[in-house]
């Protein structure tokens, strides 16, 4: 019994020191807004160019596989675009008067502007992507024909007319495409 209970302890011990070390694989997700009636709805969220867009012809990224779609993951409530070895691109937000909810993202060690917010990224309870509760807005006349999203809150984001808000509707993936995306 006591021999045991020793071994039980003994590798009770191993499997808690060995937890940390233990890589849980990541959620991976692509993105649809949604906006019944809108242009946008139903339209698969892109990366190109330091913004996140919907509707772009191409998003012209490098992927082992081709797809007009970005693959996102969340870790530590901050929203990283998926790449299997590359440089991580990690998607900010500005909130701030100048700001007025842009989203973008960077790459690897390219330094965060004043203002701009990484940490505060979830899921909500109906599959929506939110930054700190705050849903998404797009806005018509970007690059190539494409929307870019904003987060929502302010009417006219960076000039930009007729936006429309949206929800980010998380798809998960269990196959996520490793790309690197245009900065
Ligand atoms: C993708 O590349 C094409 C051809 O160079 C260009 O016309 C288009 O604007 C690019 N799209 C984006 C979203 O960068
Ligand atoms: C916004 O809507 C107005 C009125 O419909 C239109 O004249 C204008 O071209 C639109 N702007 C954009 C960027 O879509």
């Amino acid at each position: 019994m006591l021999f045991q209970s020793i071994i039980l302890a003994a590798t009770a011990a191993i499997s808690a020191s060995a937890l940390p070390t233990v890589t849980v694989a990541q959620t991976t997700f692509g993105l649809i807004t949604i906006h019944s009636g809108s242009e946008v709805q139903n339209a698969g969220v892109q990366a190109a160019r330091g913004s996140l867009l919907v509707n772009a012809k191409s998003q012209n990224a490098s992927c082992d596989v081709e797809t007009n779609f970005a693959t996102f993951y969340i870790q530590d409530e901050e929203l990283h675009l998926y790449a299997a070895s590359a440089t991580p691109q990690t998607i900010f937000v500005d909130r701030s008067g100048m700001g007025q909810g842009k989203i973008g993202y960077v790459t690897g060690a390219e330094p965060l502007g004043k203002n701009w917010e990484t940490v505060g990224w979830s899921v909500d309870e109906t599959s929506g992507l939110v930054f700190d509760g705050t849903g998404l807005q797009a806005c018509p006349g970007s690059i190539d024909g494409a929307w870019s999203l904003w987060l929502a809150g302010v009417d006219t984001p960076g000039f930009n007319q007729n936006c429309t808000g949206v929800k980010a509707r998380e798809i998960e993936t269990t196959e996520p495409i490793s790309c690197v995306y245009t900065q």
